[in-house]
Formats: structure tokens, sequence, C-alpha cells
């Protein structure tokens, strides 16, 4: 890093709870990510962020509690890669790990945790977080948040490109090679969580390692069907979702009207709603995509790969072919929103969270405690 450069950290955990993404990324002139750190979630406290997630009752002391804790785990995986450049970094940009995402409720609600004052005391480096609400607040789905990060950096004038991101949720990002024409992008629904939970409930496993366990299934074609026939695929955007809807109670509801169903035939029924649903989305779209880049834990997926180059007719590649590893786009997004946030730019499009304008998002924690 030249010297004066600013980094940034990003903190990300996802609907997956697989671990803390910490990333310290250069923004400028362009992103360089210059060291990452995957941070584990103490079993313990990740069991208790699983039950607080799929909505199980907690006291409300017990959630201040979780949030506190959770900020300390976010504030050690920021301190592991602001110890290797002390003095050197602007801001941290921290997700934290959502409990609930309800946006289109009334009112409209989505709650991250992991304290944020926790972060930047330990640290010392100012924090910004909370980056959801000011959005849902102007009427939108305070997601996805990521697509104006993969406009700055993606975005390329000579093919219309979508990314997509396979976390637990799948997000997609539309990127016109048209500069005129606007970025939108939507939540396609389950990327890997259905996946995960099904590998949970067979095997104990958290996933489905190199999609071993789908390929040795068949696809039930009426159970997908039933699963394909949920609203949330045929609605319009702007639209998000979250593991609290696309959750177990989801999939086991809908896998009662169809009894004996082989596991491994559910894992592979499974990677297929994912693969369609996404295609689906990409293929209903009224730009025609030229290429898809995919980041997320899903892209090490093989099985969940080749179906989506099978459900497409363009080109199905890690965003890694483009310059960036797929495994820290969306950490490295967070800290990009963080500096938008400290240079007072907006962090939201409108025209995917379908807000009613562009907002500063975020909540800014000062390092120094704002004396
Ligand atoms: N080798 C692999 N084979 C199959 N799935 C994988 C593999 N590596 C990662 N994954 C999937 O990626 C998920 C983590 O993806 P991630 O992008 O971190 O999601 P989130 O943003 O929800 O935390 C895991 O839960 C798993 O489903
Ligand atoms: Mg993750």
């Amino acid at each position: 890093m030249t010297s004066g450069a600013e980094a940034y950290i990003g903190l990300m955990s996802g609907t997956s709870m697989d671990g803390i993404d910490a990333v310290l990324v250069r923004l400028d002139p362009a992103p360089r990510i210059l060291q990452t750190h995957q941070h584990p979630w103490p079993e313990s406290l990740r069991a208790q962020l699983r039950r607080a997630a799929a909505g199980e009752p907690m006291s409300t002391a017990g959630l201040a509690r979780l949030d506190s804790l959770a900020g300390e785990v976010f504030a050690e995986a920021a301190a592991v890669l602001a110890g290797a450049y002390p003095g050197r970094i602007r801001a941290i940009g921290s997700h934290g790990q959502t409990l609930a995402h309800a946006p289109g409720d009334r009112p409209g609600h989505s709650l991250q945790i992991g304290n944020p004052a926790i972060i930047a005391e330990r640290t010392g480096i100012t924090t910004v977080a909370d980056f959801r609400r000011r959005d849902i607040a102007a009427g939108g789905q305070g997601a996805p948040l990521v697509p104006a990060f993969h406009a700055a950096t993606l975005r390329h004038p000579g093919e219309n490109r979508v990314i997509l991101n396979i976390g637990g949720i799948a997000n997609i990002s539309v990127l016109p090679a048209d500069p005129a024409a606007p970025v939108t992008g939507f939540d396609t629904g389950p990327g890997n969580c259905l996946m995960d939970a099904w590998m949970l409930a067979s095997h104990g496993e958290a996933y489905d390692s190199d999609g071993r366990f789908a390929a040795a299934g068949r696809i039930h074609p009426e159970l997908l069907q039933t699963l394909l026939s949920d609203p949330y695929f045929a609605a319009p955007a702007p639209k998000s979702t979250g593991t609290d809807y696309f959750s177990p109670a989801w999939l086991q509801e809908r896998l009662a009207a169809h009894p004996g169903v082989a596991p491994e035939d559910v894992q592979a029924t499974l990677l297929a709603l994912s693969a369609r649903s996404i295609a689906e989305a990409i293929r209903r779209l009224s730009l025609r995509t030229q290429r898809v880049l995919v980041c997320g834990g899903g892209v090490h997926n093989p099985e969940l790969m080749t179906a989506l180059s099978e459900a497409l007719d363009c080109p199905v590649e890690s965003t890694a072919t483009a310059g960036m590893d797929p495994d820290w786009v969306e950490a490295a997004a967070f800290a990009w929103l963080a500096r938008q946030t400290l240079l007072g730019r907006p962090g939201n499009l409108p025209d995917v969270t379908g807000a009613r304008g562009p907002r500063v998002l975020g909540a800014i924690h000062p390092s120094d405690g704002g004396i």
C-alpha cells in the first residue's frame, strides 16, 4: 500500500452463517483486495444466532446480549486485519448478522445485529453499520445493497452482464452495457440455504460438499413443480427475501405433499430449484444477458454451476475471470458502502430496492467516540 492510500475493512456474515468474511481493501482508484480473513463463529454463538434467525422465541434481554456477543466477534475479525495495517484504515463497514428481514411488512423492518459501537471501541476505527434500515424507511426493500458496488466495479461497456451472488439467498445485479440504462437487481430466492438445511437434517453436515449428495440423486419433477410454484418466484421486482421465509419449515410443508422422496432426490431437486429459479429470473429480464459472473459460496458447487450453465444460453463464470475473487466480493461491497457513507454519497440504487430515492446509508460510530 502506498503511503497515504486509504484502506477499508468490510465485514460480512451472510444467512449461511458459515463464518465472518473480513476483507481489507483499497478502493481508490479501483478496488484491490489487500488481505482477507475468514473468522469462525464460536459454535455456541452460531447455534444461538441460527435459532434467533429461525424466529425461535427469545427474551429481549437475550437478544440484546446476542447483539453485543456478536459485536465482540465482528471486532475480533476486524482486529486481525487491522493489526497488519496500524493507523492506515479509514473505516470498517459491517453488515452485521441478519436475524429478520421483512421490508414488505407494515411497518417494514430488517434487523442486523453485531453491536457496531463495540467494533469501533475495540478497534479504534470508525465503523459504519446498519445499512439496510434507511432504505426501508424510504420505502425500499433494504436489499440487495451490493448492486451499486457491482456496478462501480464490474460493469463493462462491451456486454450486458449479470452478477449473481449465491449465498444462502441468491441475488442478481443487472449491469447493462449501455451506460445510460439503469442498473437493476433483486433477490431471486434460495441460493444454498435449502440445500444446506437439508444436508444438516439428513447428514448433520453444514453443506453438500461439491454437490456430491445432489449428484447422487435424481430430480423429482412433481416436487420441483411444487417448490417452483411459490409466488415469490413470479413476483415482480423490487423484491428481497431471507431464510426466515425460505426456511426448513417452508421445505417441510412442501415435502409433506410428496411423501417418500429419497433424501438424495430431495437434494437434487433443491439444487434444481436454485438453478432454475435463478435462470428463469435472468431469462425474464428485458435485456439480453451476455455473461453471468458468479460470486458467493455457490460458485464452489460444480453441480450447481453446471445446472446454471445448462439452463442459460450465455457463459456462466466465476467473477475471478473479471479479476474479483468470488469469496470476497460481498465483504468488499460493505467496505465500499462504508466509504460511500463517509463521503456523503448514496449506497442504495432506487431502481433496485424501490426506495423513494438515493439515500446515504448506515450509522457512523466514530473511531474516537466523536470527541
Ligand atoms: N465446495 C463447496 N461445495 C458446495 N457448496 C459450497 C462449497 N463451498 C461453499 N459452499 C456453499 O456456500 C455457502 C456459503 O456461501 P456464502 O457466500 O458465504 O453465503 P452467505 O453470504 O450466506 O454466508 C455454504 O453454506 C455452502 O452452501
Ligand atoms: Mg458466508
